[in-house]
C-alpha cells in the first residue's frame, strides 16, 4: 500500500480522505507538479518548486510550505514508497469552504497532497520504436503556462488521440503547433532543434528546459521559435517530452511518416545525453 502525504500526515493511501467541499474537487481549483525520481533522488527539484510557486502565484494561493518543508515532505514520500525510480505527484488546492461559491473563501486553508508511484522509465531502447500522434485544435484556455489541476480539455484531447489509435495529441492554436496534451513539442530541421517559446499557450516544461540546456552545452544548434503547422508536417524529426515520457520520438503524425518514419539521429544523440544526465543524478553528481 503506497504511503501518501495529506495536510501534515503520512498515511496509507486508502486512509487519505478529503472533504467533499474541497475546491479542488468542486472547481478544479488548484495546481500540481509531477517530479521524476531517479535512484531515489528528486530530479530538478528546484525548478519544479519554482514552477509550483509560479502556478500558485498565478491563481493567488499562498504557498502553504516553505521550500525546505517541501523538500522534507517530498524526500520522506520517496523514502516511504517502493522503487528507486518514481514519479512524485503533488497537488495544492484552495481547500474546503463552508459553501460552494465561485469566489475565494475569506480564509482559505489550502489542501496539500503528495503521492508517489514506482516507474520503469523509458530508456533508449523503449523509445526506439517511436510513437504516433494526431494534430487537434487546442481547445484549452489562455493560461496554459499554469500547471492547473483543471485538466478536462487535456483529458478529452488525449482520449481523442487514444481513440484514433495514437499516443498523443499535438495541439494547434492559430496555425501554430504548440505542445502535446501532456507534453512539450520539439522538431528538428537540418540538424537544428526547434521548440516553441514559453508563453501563455504552453506549459514551461522542466524536461524541455533540460533538453535546451543539454543542446547548448553540447553544441547542438537549437532555437525557441514558433512552429507553424506546415513546418511540423515537413520536420525531419518530431519529439514529445515530459517528466513521465522523457523524450519520445514521434514517427507518424496524422497517418503520415515523420521524416523516414524512424527515430532520427538528433533524437539518438539527445536521448544518450539525457540518459547520461540521469545517471549523473543517480550518482548524486547532478540535480
Ligand atoms: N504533464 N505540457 C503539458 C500540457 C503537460 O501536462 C506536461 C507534463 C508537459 C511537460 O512538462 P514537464 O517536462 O515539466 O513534465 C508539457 C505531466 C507529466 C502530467 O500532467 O502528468
Amino acid at each position: 500500500m503506497p504511503t501518501v502525504y495529506l495536510n501534515g500526515s503520512y498515511l496509507p493511501e486508502e486512509e487519505a480522505l478529503i472533504p467533499v467541499m474541497d475546491r479542488g474537487f468542486l472547481f478544479g481549483d488548484g495546481v500540481y507538479e509531477v517530479i521524476p525520481v531517479y535512484g531515489r533522488r528528486l530530479f530538478r527539484l528546484a525548478q519544479h518548486l519554482q514552477r509550483l510557486q509560479n502556478s500558485l502565484d498565478a491563481i493567488r494561493i499562498v504557498n502553504p510550505l516553505q521550500e525546505s518543508a517541501w523538500t522534507e515532505v517530498l524526500e520522506e514520500i520517496v523514502c516511504r514508497n517502493d522503487g528507486d525510480d518514481q514519479a512524485v505527484y503533488l497537488q495544492v488546492t484552495r481547500g474546503p469552504a463552508a459553501r460552494r461559491d465561485h469566489s475565494f473563501p475569506d480564509q482559505p486553508q489550502p489542501t496539500v497532497f503528495v503521492m508517489s508511484t514506482p516507474v520503469t522509465t523509458a530508456g533508449t531502447e523503449t523509445g526506439t520504436a517511436g510513437i504516433t500522434a494526431i494534430t487537434l485544435p487546442d481547445t484549452r484556455w489562455q493560461f496554459c503556462n499554469i500547471k492547473a489541476i483543471t485538466l478536462l480539455p487535456n483529458v478529452l484531447l488525449r482520449q481523442q488521440a487514444v481513440d484514433a489509435g495514437t499516443a498523443e495529441a499535438i495541439l494547434i492554436r492559430d496555425g501554430l503547433a504548440t505542445e502535446g496534451a501532456a507534453s512539450n513539442l520539439f522538431i528538428t530541421r537540418d540538424g537544428s532543434l526547434i521548440t516553441p517559446p514559453n508563453g501563455p499557450t504552453l506549459l514551461p516544461g522542466i524536461t524541455r528546459d533540460l533538453i535546451l540546456e543539454l543542446a547548448r552545452k553540447n553544441d547542438i544548434p537549437c532555437r525557441e521559435e514558433d512552429i507553424p503547422q506546415p513546418e511540423l508536417r515537413d520536420a525531419d524529426e518530431v519529439w514529445l517530452t515530459s517528466s513521465t515520457r522523457e523524450i519520445s520520438p514521434v514517427t507518424r503524425i496524422d497517418d503520415r511518416p515523420v521524416g523516414d518514419g524512424n527515430p532520427g539521429p538528433v533524437w539518438r544523440r539527445m536521448i544518450d545525453l539525457y540518459q547520461e544526465y540521469k545517471e549523473a543524478v543517480r550518482r548524486g553528481e547532478a540535480v
